[in-house]
């Protein structure tokens, strides 16, 4: 059984979150913000994570993740709002062992 990894979360009202995610759920970073409620419920997921609404965004925090996007993740972030240089799609980033430790920031809504 794979052990849970730690994610560090600000939300949108700039709250520090600590969360356990585990890694053998085939969950991604948007599911993970939506299991612990850290953003209000509307508000992110709305595509159902298929890189097509941008309501995941996250800026990411540290080096645990490449920036690299993926194709549709950077069409996806071409037209939104807010877009930094360190911003990702939650919803494209799955949640495995190698993510642990990672800090990200959840973007302002769309
Ligand atoms: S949930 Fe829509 S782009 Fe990630």
């Amino acid at each position: 059984m794979q052990q849970d990894i730690t994610i560090k979360i600000t939300d949108r009202n700039g709250v520090k979150h600590e969360v356990q995610a585990p890694t053998d759920m085939n969950m991604n970073i948007m599911e993970l913000i939506r299991a612990y409620e850290l953003a209000e419920e509307g508000t992110i997921g709305v595509c159902g994570g298929m890189a097509m609404c941008a309501s995941c965004q996250c800026y990411v925090l540290n080096d645990v993740i490449s920036l690299e996007r993926n194709p549709d993740e950077e069409a996806m972030l071409w037209e939104a709002y807010h877009v930094k240089e360190n911003s990702r799609l939650g919803c494209q980033i799955p949640i495995t062992p190698e993510i642990d430790g990672l800090e990200i920031e959840i973007a302002p809504e769309q």
